[in-house]
């Protein structure tokens, strides 16, 4: 049997490219591409599969123009609201993720958004690269600690359960909101409120790992930053659909919120320029998973998957099983 034939729809670090190149007959235009462009590519290379990435949108009419020798969608990311999985099983196509591969590189985001936000890391950076010249007095331009903060977490999944774990390291009671609650073992020690309003009153810092879906979308709006104690912090690396963005910049803007640490957006990149004028927001441009292990290792799995299904196997990150 010849090579698997796919196109790279993406621009992919170096080593995952090296792979792409010895282990696959592919196709690798120089930028990336999205909508007709990737449907002309895969008709024209005859592909089996496509590799994406989290910010290609792949919705249903994109779906159904696939030519029907393309047989796998995998998608370098956990996270596959981009893509239209329904559209896909009913035209026959697999999708698949890349999970466990960055769970600990996006918690590792997520704390660092946590610091950030609370010991006012963007200010003091700012402060530096200005040329900090003014001495501060013992009760100027301080930020909050952490430890002893209660943490609620909003997702319980490998990412959320990563968080909790560290957080366990800086002594903050975990506090969890889960469509279901975890076998101890998974939970350790962290206490699970069902109902995610009754959890905001009872913690200092929310930080969101719930996947993007219709009942998560704008879960954080102005009702349920109320509920927040005055002085809360949010930190969010799931996905900017889960708040309502008018919602966050007003609670920020009259200090209900402490501060925000925030790595993804409503629109990206494109984001809303007003967070950039806030001083009490700590802000990346969506890099939970942005290390070069960890990327790599999302590549990997993605090709495994295509490698997989392309040579008639079962896929190792399935998103959908036949009934
Ligand atoms: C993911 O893997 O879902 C990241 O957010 C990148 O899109």
């Amino acid at each position: 049997m010849g090579k698997a034939r796919i196109v790279v729809t993406v621009r992919m670090p170096e080593a995952v490219v090296d792979r792409v190149i010895r282990e696959f007959d592919a196709l690798v235009p120089p930028t990336d591409i999205d909508g007709p462009e990737v449907i002309k590519a895969a008709i024209a290379h005859r592909a089996d599969g496509l590799l994406v990435a989290g910010r290609t949108r792949r919705d249903a009419p994109t779906i159904a123009a696939l030519p029907d020798h393309v047989r796998i969608i995998a998608t370098c990311s956990v996270g596959f609201d981009h893509i239209d999985v329904e559209a896909a099983r009913r035209k026959g196509v697999m999708v698949t993720n890349t999970p466990d591969v960055l769970t600990d590189c996006t918690a590792d985001m997520a704390f660092l958004l946590l610091l950030g936000a609370a010991r006012r890391a963007a200010e003091y950076e700012q402060t530096m690269r200005k040329g900090w010249r003014q001495a501060y007095g013992m009760g100027e331009f301080l930020g909050r600690s952490v430890a002893g903060k209660t943490l609620g977490i909003l997702g319980m999944g490998r990412i959320g359960q990563a968080m909790a774990r560290r957080a366990r390291g800086f002594d903050m009671p975990v506090l969890y909101s889960n469509r279901r609650r975890l076998p101890p073992e998974l939970e350790q020690g962290a206490t699970y409120v069902a109902d995610f309003r009754d959890m905001l009153p009872r913690i200092d810092i929310l930080s969101l790992h719930a996947p993007a879906t219709p009942e998560t979308r704008a879960i954080v709006n102005a009702d349920t930053l109320a509920l927040l104690p005055r002085g809360a912090i949010l930190v969010n690396t799931a996905r900017g659909q889960l708040v309502d963005e008018d919602a966050l910049i007003d609670a920020l803007k009259s200090g209900h919120l402490y501060a925000a640490g925030l790595d993804v957006f409503l629109n990206e990149p494109a984001f809303d320029l007003r967070f950039a004028d806030l001083p009490n927001v700590f802000l990346c441009p969506h890099m939970g998973s942005a290390t070069v292990e960890t990327r790599n290792a999302m590549g990997f799995r993605a090709l495994d998957n295509l490698a997989a299904v392309c040579a008639g196997r079962a896929a190792i990150d399935p998103l959908w099983t036949a009934a």
